[in-house]
């Protein structure tokens, strides 16, 4: 993975010089296409065994009782997961653009993400600004981000999440705050959470936080994030109008 400064100095190269400009993006397209057709090659038959063991599971109940088995399931189940989740992250840059009521998504997260709550001892509340009209964006990408936030701050421990929403005073752009009063952040790991592959859990691919921050920068737009270790986190998505 490149560092934020060899992009840095990539994109200063690609502004001063035209010809490494041309080649270093026919070089980013010919990574990111070679990436699609791995994941895909390599999902094509972990489908095909997945199926065939659920229909074994089906057939046979019994192998439930073998020692292995469960551990298998997971293990495979993860490796489908992280396969979409590489496939996202690698066509996280590319948008389908049209004009959406940002509010109702932001109702629509909040009301998915309570139903998933459902006997969980966590509280959620969300506040939305209803000044939040249309916006011009990739809905199901931006879906995707407001997920990845809720869930990792369910996943920090929390016992109360907020999902806050305004459009600001000066009209530049929405923002879209998620906090949490789970275990917070790490100074140190600050920097890194944004970087693919980061996790500190167990069943985490490390892919959230890299493909959200992808998905935002590709609308012009921020993800920030403040936390105290212990007393929880707040991420922020800013969405220039
Ligand atoms: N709300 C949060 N509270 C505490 N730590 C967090 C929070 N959000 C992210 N992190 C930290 O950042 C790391 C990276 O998050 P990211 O969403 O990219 O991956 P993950 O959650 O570990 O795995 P995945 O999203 O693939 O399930 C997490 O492992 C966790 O250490
Ligand atoms: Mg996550």
């Amino acid at each position: 993975m490149l560092s934020h400064i060899d992009i840095c100095r990539m994109n200063r190269l690609m502004e001063h010089n035209p010809e490494a400009k041309n080649i270093i993006e026919q070089l980013l397209q010919n990574h990111q296409t070679i990436v699609s057709l791995i994941s895909h090659e390599i999902r094509n038959p972990l489908t095909l065994i997945s199926s065939s063991l659920q229909l074994m599971e089906q057939t046979h109940p019994e192998v439930r009782d073998f020692s292995n088995w469960d551990q298998t399931m997971q293990d495979l189940n993860f490796l489908c997961q992280l396969l979409s989740e590489l496939s996202a992250y690698n066509n996280g840059s590319t948008l389908r653009y049209q004009v959406f009521s940002l509010q109702k998504l932001l109702r629509s997260v909040a009301v998915s993400f309570a139903i998933s709550l459902e006997n969980a001892s966590v509280s959620f509340r969300s506040s939305i600004d209803p000044a939040i009209k249309d916006y011009a964006g990739d809905q199901i990408k931006l879906r995707e981000v407001l997920l990845n936030l809720l869930k990792n701050a369910r996943e920090s421990q929390a016992d109360e999440i907020v999902l806050s929403a305004s459009s600001g005073c000066d009209t530049s752009g929405i923002q879209i705050s998620i906090r949490d009063n789970g275990c917070g952040i790490e100074q140190d790991q600050l920097d890194q959470i944004f970087q693919a592959f980061h996790t500190t859990k167990q069943e985490g691919t490390g892919l959230g936080l890299s493909l959200s921050k992808r998905i935002i920068e590709a609308h012009h737009g921020t993800l920030t994030v403040t936390s105290a270790p212990g007393k929880g986190s707040t991420f922020t998505v800013f969405l220039p109008l």
